[in-house]
């Protein structure tokens, strides 16, 4: 992957930065939309992943929806030029500006996670003369043997309308004449690697499914979310999800009510591995028994080790030398700034190439500029200059 003449094309950039592999990304879309189209499902891009644009781009020439989650990746996906019919938006929190916003747009469907949401929506449809295509999402209280900061569908979550309040609901949307329920909508965590978790969300499904068709809704699309999880360990080996295990697995397990719609929202699956945030090793200090590389990117740049403890795959992209532990850390003022810990690689020395894997997902779209630190800048495989 990372190549002499690539190493030699990043020597003239200013680090830190991130570098998207786009040949990558292109092969990971390809075998994700050939397993839409072997089953017919759909599928919306979580912007909350990355909302690069030459990113946006690709999901919707690869034929992809928006799944948006605030006003402002309404307004990005509209933006960006995916139709309006392909634009779904969630979210526990949805403000008024932001229900209007994709009210003007005309967006495909609200993912409704409450009753009050519901009844705003109603209001706000209502005020401009339209109705809202709405689905509910569900919290079917499953584990997802995820990390708890992003396990969403547990009972105890905020996420989502529990089963014991589908009699409210129901009793709702009978006098709510600017809502359309269209589906039901399930997201029950993200970075899921048990896929027989998924199964779970299968059948469960079913069983709440029946709960409304039961009362006569036509319920013409189901949609499963996304959290299929990627293999941070050892990225370049398994540069790309089983995307054929998991929709095999959803395909033996989901039996759609007839001429039912299924529709996914992956985010991290498509986009993590193909991203890498690159820095330069600023000093090597001794500490008490290990040494510390001290890299000029830092937990702003990329915060998902100081927030949930995750752990990076990193490669020393300039030496081959012999193998020593480090703790690999940024410049930041907090000992939360910390990349990796006691970690093999080869000889660090000051200047050396340090790429930090899986970091196309929950990478730079979550970047701070914390310390007032400029924001990463972004370079593409097929661009480098
Ligand atoms: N749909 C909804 C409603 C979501 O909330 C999410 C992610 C997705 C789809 C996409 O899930 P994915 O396929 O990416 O797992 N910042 C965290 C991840 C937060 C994910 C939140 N929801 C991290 O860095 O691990």
């Amino acid at each position: 992957m990372f190549r002499p003449a690539l190493r030699s094309a990043f020597s003239s950039l200013e680090t830190p930065f991130y570098f998207y592999n786009m040949s990558l990304l292109h092969k990971t879309l390809d075998l994700y939309t050939s397993c839409l189209k072997k089953y017919g499902y759909h599928a919306h891009y979580a912007l909350k992943a990355n909302a690069n644009d030459r990113i946006l781009e690709a999901m919707k020439l690869a034929g992809l929806g928006a799944d948006c989650v605030s006003g402002n990746e309404v307004v990005l996906a509209l933006k960006s030029g995916f139709s309006p019919n392909k634009i779904v938006f969630a979210g526990v929190g949805k403000s008024d500006k932001e229900i209007q916003t994709a009210l003007e747009g005309s967006i495909f469907c609200f993912n409704c996670e409450s009753i009050p949401e519901i009844e705003r929506i109603n209001e706000l449809a209502g005020g401009m003369g339209k109705v809202a295509n709405i689905s509910l999402r569900i919290n079917p209280d499953i584990d997802a043997h995820t990390h708890k900061y992003i396990s969403t569908g547990r009972a105890q979550d905020k996420f989502g309308i529990s089963p014991w309040m589908f009699g409210e609901v129901w009793e709702l949307l009978s006098r709510c004449l600017h809502v359309s329920l269209i589906g039901l909508h399930f997201h029950i965590g993200s970075q899921i690697t048990d896929i027989q978790v998924f199964k779970t969300l299968c059948v469960r499904a079913h069983t709440l499914q029946k709960w409304f068709t039961d009362k006569g809704a036509h319920l013409q699309v189901v949609n499963l979310g996304g959290g299929l999880g990627v293999d941070y360990q050892d990225p370049l080996t398994h540069s790309i999800a089983d995307f054929d295990s998991y929709f095999a697995l959803i395909h033996q397990n989901l039996k759609p009510l007839s001429g039912q719609q299924v529709h996914f929202e992956p985010g991290r699956s498509l986009v993590a591995q193909s991203g890498f945030l690159i820095s330069r090793v600023l000093y090597v200090k001794k500490g008490k028994g290990i040494k510390f590389a001290i890299l000029d990117a830092g937990m702003n740049d990329l915060i998902r080790p100081a927030l949930y403890g995750a752990r990076h795959h990193i490669i020393n992209l300039s030496s081959a030398g012999r193998m020593m532990r480090y703790d690999v850390v940024g410049p930041i003022c907090e000992s939360s700034d910390r990349f990796a810990k006691s970690v093999l690689l080869p000889e660090v020395k000051r200047g050396d190439f340090i790429a930090i894997c899986s970091a196309g997902a929950y990478g730079q779209v979550m970047g701070l500029q914390y310390n007032l630190r400029d924001l990463a800048k972004t370079y593409y495989s097929d661009q480098l200059p």
